[in-house]
């Protein structure tokens, strides 16, 4: 064995570590304490998000329950999924969310951080964990 292949067999468990790095969103405590903090204001029953649009982050059931209009979370495709449009600014700007509590005022963005959970957990099929 030369040098080389010394190499790439050393090479193998960080490979593997890497890999291990996948780590299941949870809905509950990952992406239900963002919608609670940015977004339950609005959303929830008599809320003016809510009365406007139907759509209320209150539970797992109503998330994925959407708007009175349809769905808003496509499990397993964050790209076909309205709300990871609107929070990534992507729809028209008058929708753009969260919503700032400041009428007229541009929306205040989640961070990147938070916006990549949200895509996460939907990706990996948006389940009740
Ligand atoms: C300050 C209030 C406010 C906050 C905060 C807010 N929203 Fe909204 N949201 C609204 C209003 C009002 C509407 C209805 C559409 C409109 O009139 O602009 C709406 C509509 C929506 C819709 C439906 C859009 C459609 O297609 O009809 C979704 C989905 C949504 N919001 C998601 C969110 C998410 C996710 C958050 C948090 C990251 C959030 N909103 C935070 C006020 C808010």
């Amino acid at each position: 064995m030369n040098a080389q292949v010394l190499m790439k067999l050393a090479l193998i468990p960080f490979v593997v570590a890497l890999a291990g790095c996948y780590r299941e969103v949870s809905f509950k405590t990952d992406v239900h304490p963002i919608l609670e903090a940015r977004c339950i204001s609005c959303h929830s029953p008599g809320a003016p998000g809510c009365v406007a649009s139907g759509f209320s982050v209150a539970t797992y059931q109503s998330v994925m329950k959407g708007t009175r209009y349809g769905h808003v979370v496509i499990a397993g495709s964050s790209a076909a999924s309205t709300l990871v449009r609107l929070i990534n600014h992507e729809a028209d700007p008058s929708i753009a969310m969260p919503k700032s509590h400041t009428p007229g005022a541009p929306s205040e963005w989640l961070t990147p951080d938070q916006i990549k959970v949200i895509q996460e957990w939907i990706d990996q099929g948006a389940k009740d964990n």
